[in-house]
């Protein structure tokens, strides 16, 4: 079996402790203010985070956007708990469904025309078929809602390991994974919104190397 570069075993206790760790470095300000700037401040009743680990950014969304539901998913249960842990910690909010789901291998199990953001972080790269997945999340979407797909998009392999090694990564590990962790552009990443039927959408950089891609449904 080909290992895939982009991925790490997200079951793994030491993992999950360094997503968590790196977060607030993940999601800055820089990454809140691109967000903001592309969707605005507006309320976002239905949360749905794609890949959503152990579920910070569904915390930070809910109180940004005055959620009333989360949905959470994931293939690794561990990380699931830990979401589980963080939402019931951090918010009020009772209505949460975390689901444990392999996007490569199942169809997304939410409502159609149910969801008013759907986030997807560091994750489009680790997909089989990007197209395939943001098809599905596009379907998810309710007229108004929208897409945001935030993840590694650099092209300069230089300015990828030297930022990656500055957050603690070596620096040949680095470039073995710069073309599976920076697998897309954010041109690509728009390209894969219109051909699933988004409209307007648009993308900012967040860094050096890392973008965010929204899409509307219409
Ligand atoms: C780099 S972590 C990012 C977690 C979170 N979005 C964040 O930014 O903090 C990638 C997450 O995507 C999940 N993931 C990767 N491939 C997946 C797949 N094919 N189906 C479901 N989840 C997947 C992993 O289990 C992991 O929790």
């Amino acid at each position: 079996m080909v290992h895939n570069l982009g991925k790490a075993d997200w079951t793994d206790r030491d993992r999950i402790q360094g997503i968590i760790d790196s977060y607030s470095l993940r999601y800055g300000e820089s990454f809140w203010a691109a967000l903001i700037g592309l969707i605005g401040e507006q309320r976002r009743e239905s949360i749905a985070d794609f890949g959503c680990g152990p579920g910070l950014f569904l915390v930070d969304a809910a109180h940004r956007f005055s959620a009333r539901r989360l949905f959470g998913l994931d293939e690794s249960k561990e990380m699931l708990e830990q979401a589980k842990t963080f939402i019931r910690a951090r918010t009020a909010i009772k209505s949460y469904e975390l689901t444990v789901i392999n996007f490569d291998a199942a169809t997304i199990p939410i409502r159609p025309k149910s969801i008013d953001l759907a986030f997807c972080g560091f994750m489009l790269h680790e997909v089989a078929s990007p197209q395939g997945f943001v098809d599905q999340v596009s379907g998810t979407l309710r007229t108004g809602g929208v897409c945001a797909v935030h993840d590694f998009v650099s092209r300069d392999e230089e300015t990828f390991v030297r930022k990656m090694t500055e957050q603690g990564m070596a620096p040949e590990r680095a470039r073995l994974r710069f073309p599976h962790m920076c697998k897309h552009s954010l041109d690509d990443i728009r390209m894969f919104m219109e051909a699933a039927g988004l409209q307007d959408v648009q993308s900012s950089a967040v860094n050096d190397i890392r973008g965010l891609a929204v899409g509307l449904m219409k």
